[in-house]
């Protein structure tokens, strides 16, 4: 397994996916780790991420006796700078900061990028184009090291110490503009470090089921079911491993898209076999939300509301001592960068995560070493429906913050229908799968229509679609005008009471994707 120290950059967990994509297990912990975890942990090869500090700030140093444990060690920009420093070399600070692509001319001789080229120069030289994005810059190689790759304003653009194992790289090969980038971490993981690549799901299922098998014992353990990617494949897992004695809750708090409860219901208990209890609570979701119109305020209620279902049923199941919980790695990765991310997060998330510690129980978390498209994986592995693991994320508090303002049954009713035809056709034009988040908006406000001789007052739906990697910045979705012609047609002759539809064409920032 490869051990990745994080200096801060933005792309490091794209380390951590480019290694588990070569199938070899990777995790990611803070630089400044002690030297004893590094030893324990046992890595066959470690990498150094990037990272927005100079080597001059005496607080990025990771312990350079990582140095001397014999295994081979790949740095990355900072990585490579901080690599440079602590072995002797040199690293300048203060020149031009190079941002965006670059060409370089690598040497072929390095087992890093032999026979790696995009093209050729006319003496034939191999030739790369990478992803640049630096102010410092070494620019004294350490004793032992040469030169692999250059170009004319990064003289020292990759540098090696073939005997010892180690390499450095100025450019960012996770990224995928280093057309290159996934070969060279193949390279380095597979060739230098010789790490098996044995990391599949198929063999991971095997894996985890004895995992929770130890953990749990002959105890008894109950989760919250949501329907969506993360405790739906979690629930799988642990059902594949104890059988009954997992008990999954499924809260319906009547802000679930259309006929939601009877696919979880259809898929987990008739198809899988899982014990589900569906609790339909929405009279009670619905009370507590007559009135309110603020986004956070509808949000607490929703989150403390489930909170409290939940609790009444795990207190019907006195047997069981365990809460498994859907939580992904990036969730628990606490990184230098992460520590900055979590920052920037505005809104007040509720999630399934929310469960106060007065149940008393055990936390089960078998997904927590993995990445949300390892989830999926996992999850057709294990047998779920397609359809189900590569859903759009839906947010914990469902339609309570597409309906805006004040969360009407019907209002929510007429959204569903609206909803549910969106999803329809964007998967029967294929446009599904090329949207990150698909989704209809109710609007409280009538507007003026016609239909036949007659005058119609009725309300409006947004569409919203957008395309993003991470959902912290996003772009709308160019949709085809017949398509969207084609949704409008069908909300406004299908769903009565809906008379408009429009389609969001704001990017986030400054526009959020949800409407609340
Ligand atoms: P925004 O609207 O902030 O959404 O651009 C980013 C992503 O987060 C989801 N989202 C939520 N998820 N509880 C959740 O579990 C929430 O309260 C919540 N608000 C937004 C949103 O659907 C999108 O995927």
């Amino acid at each position: 397994k490869i051990l990745i120290l994080d200096f801060g950059s933005q792309v490091t967990q794209l380390i951590a996916r480019r290694v588990r994509e070569a199938h070899v297990y990777s995790e990611l912990h803070s630089f400044d780790v002690s030297i004893d975890f590094i030893r324990d942990f046992k890595p066959t090869g470690i990498i150094l991420s990037g990272g927005p500090n100079s080597v001059y700030e005496s607080d990025y140093q990771a312990d350079a006796a990582l140095f001397e444990l014999g295994v081979p060690v790949l740095g990355i920009c900072y990585g490579m700078q901080w690599m440079a420093q602590s072995l002797g070399g040199k690293v300048d600070g203060g020149h031009v900061r190079e941002f965006g692509y670059a060409e370089i001319r690598a040497r072929n001789h390095s087992k890093l990028f032999r026979d790696l080229q995009d093209r050729s120069n006319e003496q034939g030289h191999g030739l790369l184009d990478v992803w640049m994005s630096h102010g410092d810059k070494v620019t004294a190689l350490p004793q032992g090291f040469s030169v692999i790759a250059e170009n004319p304003s990064c003289p020292i653009a990759a540098m090696a110490d073939e005997d010892r194992g180690f390499y450095g790289v100025q450019f960012h090969p996770e990224v995928t503009h280093t057309i290159k980038g996934r070969d060279m971490i193949n390279r380095f993981v597979l060739d230098i470090c010789g790490a098996k690549p044995s990391w599949t799901m198929p063999n991971y299922v095997d894996q985890a089921v004895e995992k929770i098998r130890e953990q749990v014992g002959d105890e008894e353990v109950i989760l919250g079911l949501s329907g969506g990617v993360d405790s739906s494949v979690a629930a799988a897992l642990i059902h594949r491993a104890i059988g009954d004695r997992l008990t999954c809750v499924f809260v319906d708090n009547g802000l679930l898209r259309l006929n939601e409860g009877e696919q979880v219901m259809n898929i987990f208990n008739k198809h899988l076999g899982v014990k589900v209890i569906h609790v339909d609570a929405t009279a009670q979701f619905m009370g507590h939300l007559a009135g309110v119109s603020d986004p956070e305020a509808k949000r607490k209620i929703i989150g403390r509301e489930f909170v409290e279902v939940f609790q009444a049923e795990a207190a019907k199941l006195p047997k069981a001592k365990w809460l498994a919980q859907g939580t992904i790695y990036p969730d628990v990765i606490e990184s230098a960068g992460a520590k900055t991310k979590k920052a920037h997060t505005i809104k007040s998330h509720h999630n399934v995560g929310g469960l106060p510690e007065t149940l008393n129980l055990k936390l089960l978390e078998p997904l927590r070493e993995l990445f949300k498209d390892e989830v999926r994986e996992l999850g057709v592995a294990l047998g779920l429906p397609h359809e189900m693991v590569y859903r759009h994320p839906f947010p914990g508090p469902g339609l309570g913050v597409r309906v805006l303002g004040e969360v009407k049954q019907n209002f929510c009713d007429l959204l569903r229908r609206a909803d549910a035809i969106f999803i329809d056709e964007l998967r029967a034009a294929d446009w599904y799968d090329k949207t990150s988040q698909a989704f209809a908006v109710f609007l409280p406000v009538k507007s003026v229509g016609v239909m036949g001789d007659g005058r119609t007052y009725e309300y409006v739906v947004a569409l919203r679609a957008v395309q993003t990697s991470d959902f912290m910045t996003a772009k709308w979705a160019e949709l085809p005008y017949d398509l969207l012609g084609k949704v409008s047609n069908r909300i406004i002759n299908e769903v009565r009471g809906i008379n408009r539809v429009v389609y969001d064409v704001s990017g986030k920032p400054p526009a959020t994707i949800e409407w609340e």
